[in-house]
């Protein structure tokens, strides 16, 4: 396993394996089960599997956790070691953004619901770092968690209609024993707080085998945690629009607030 720091060194790597399939696993780093899963999945469908490890700024907010978000490159080394990973690329932010561009992709429609909806400009931002990764490492496979299910689509959008050779690959979301997604964030969660937090799949497993309305299942999450529901919605995937008579498949998608905390968490379906 190899660390790589600089653009111009992951290139000169990149080129030596020109006839091999490369997958791509972009991560944000504190590693967990969900990451380990994406390399799994990588290495069985490539010859060489890149991870990248980036908090990258520009999809966060200017209230949002950029400064605090977790780090511990130690441990990730480790853990993407263990999991078979051939080189991280861990660039520097003055390495990725060495200058103030004034060209911007702008996500549309599909940014503006869900998580989108309160966190203007993020999907601009991880589109960005996305496109700049392909371009750096051109894998021929990049994996994405369910987990962000709205980030998988608008990742799928750009790819299709923007032509990019890659194909795009999903892979389930990975849940502790008790339900609760795995997620980098879980660490924010004081113990009470932890405790509650398996309430939100819960909910939406309710919703969804229609036990519980939304409203229903709102009132519940703000009744039994301390939490404030941001959202809570039924949309058709993977377009992320209101669904209508015609709709096949589905997506429940919350999104809370337990303390400072925000988890997010979706089911996806389909009908036959
Ligand atoms: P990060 O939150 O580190 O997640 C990296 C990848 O791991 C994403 O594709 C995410 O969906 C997946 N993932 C996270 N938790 C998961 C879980 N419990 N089960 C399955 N997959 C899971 O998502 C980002 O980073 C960034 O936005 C990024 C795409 C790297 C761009 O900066």
């Amino acid at each position: 396993m190899k660390v790589i720091t600089t653009i111009g060194d992951m290139k000169a790597v990149i080129n030596k394996h020109h006839h091999q399939t490369i997958g791509l696993v972009p991560t944000m780093g504190y590693l967990h089960e969900g990451h380990v899963a994406l390399v799994t999945q990588a290495k069985k469908e490539n010859d060489i599997v890149v991870m990248s490890i980036f908090v990258n700024p520009t999809q966060f907010g200017p209230n949002e956790d950029f400064e605090s978000y977790p780090r511990d490159f130690d441990r990730d080394v480790m853990l993407a070691t263990e999991a078979g990973v051939d080189y991280i690329f861990a660039p520097s932010v003055t390495e990725m953004y060495p200058r103030t561009s004034s060209l911007h992709l702008h996500v549309g429609e599909m940014a503006q619901t869900l998580c989108g909806a309160s966190r203007p400009n993020h999907f601009d931002g991880v589109v960005q770092i996305v496109t700049k990764l392909l371009h750096i490492i051109e894998p021929t496979h990049a994996y994405f968690g369910q987990k962000d299910a709205q980030q998988l689509a608008i990742i799928e959008a750009l790819v299709r209609d923007y032509n990019f050779p890659v194909i795009i690959r999903s892979v389930p979301i990975i849940r502790e024993a008790d339900g609760l997604a795995k997620s980098s964030r879980n660490v924010y969660l004081t113990p009470i707080e932890r405790q509650q937090a398996p309430v939100i799949y819960a909910t939406l497993q309710q919703i969804q085998n229609e036990v519980w309305t939304i409203a229903e299942g709102i009132a519940h999450i703000e009744k039994v945690t301390t939490g404030k529901v941001d959202y809570l919605t039924k949309l058709s995937y993977p377009d992320l629009t209101k669904p209508t008579a015609e709709t096949t498949a589905f997506i429940l998608a919350a999104a809370v607030y337990i303390g400072t905390t925000r988890l997010i968490d979706n089911v996806i379906w389909e009908v036959t």
